[in-house]
């Protein structure tokens, strides 16, 4: 059984379809084992238990720094013996150390065609914001390994999504979850699964 732990902060639409793929076969042989969020309040939390998966907060705030927040949440991973930990809309920057705990084994998806509007200040609805303002004709989303960088990771998977005329950040943020984000990290969950994969100098090539 392949062992996955989803870390989230928001709504969890991706944690839903990672969900929705395992039980309808998509994804074969593989337990979500925990989710995680920084937030008490996430919906994404309700998604895992009507599921029945196993939750858990963490908030930032009850630690004494950040470096004690990590390690608790280094300590809890490990103990689920994962295969896999997804950043599923996880609205916390890992360090270096984190990454290092968990070599290629962490993934992320960005609602954006890596390298474009990632990094420093691009998360959520000001990725959309941004695309529409520099009238971009395409977008899309990225799966990609998480490394000490943000969003710099060797890219796994990406899928384009146009942009219309008359879009607004948000029409096009929710074309971009249902015409991008659900298709891809199901797929990269099982490009990794099932060994299809290998990270070449810091490129993801199929086996
Ligand atoms: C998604 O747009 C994802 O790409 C980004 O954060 C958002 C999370 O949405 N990293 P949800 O919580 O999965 O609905």
């Amino acid at each position: 059984m392949f062992k996955i732990g989803v870390l989230v902060s928001g709504g969890g639409t991706n944690l839903q379809a990672i969900i929705d793929s395992i039980n309808n076969g998509i994804i074969k042989d593989a337990k979500i084992e925990t989710v995680v969020s920084n937030k008490e309040d996430a919906f994404a939390l309700q998604r895992a238990k009507n599921n029945n998966i196993e939750t858990k907060v963490l908030k930032i705030k009850d630690f004494e720094n950040k470096q004690l927040y990590e390690n608790a949440l280094i300590e809890h991973l490990k103990s689920k013996e994962l295969d896999l930990i997804i950043l599923a809309g996880f609205m916390v920057i890992l360090s270096e150390n984190f990454v290092n705990n968990f070599e290629n084994k962490i993934i992320n998806i960005h609602p954006s065609l890596i390298p474009a509007f990632s990094g420093a200040g691009y998360y959520g609805i000001k990725v959309h914001e941004s695309v529409l303002a520099r009238g971009c004709k395409i977008t899309g989303a990225t799966v990609h390994f998480v490394t000490e960088e943000a969003d710099c990771g060797p890219i796994i998977i990406q899928k384009e999504v146009f942009v219309n005329d008359n879009d607004t950040a948000e029409t096009l943020q929710k074309r971009v979850m249902e015409e991008a984000e659900w298709i891809i990290l199901p797929q990269a969950i099982n490009l990794i699964l099932n060994k299809q994969i290998k990270i070449v100098d810091n490129i993801v090539r199929r086996i």
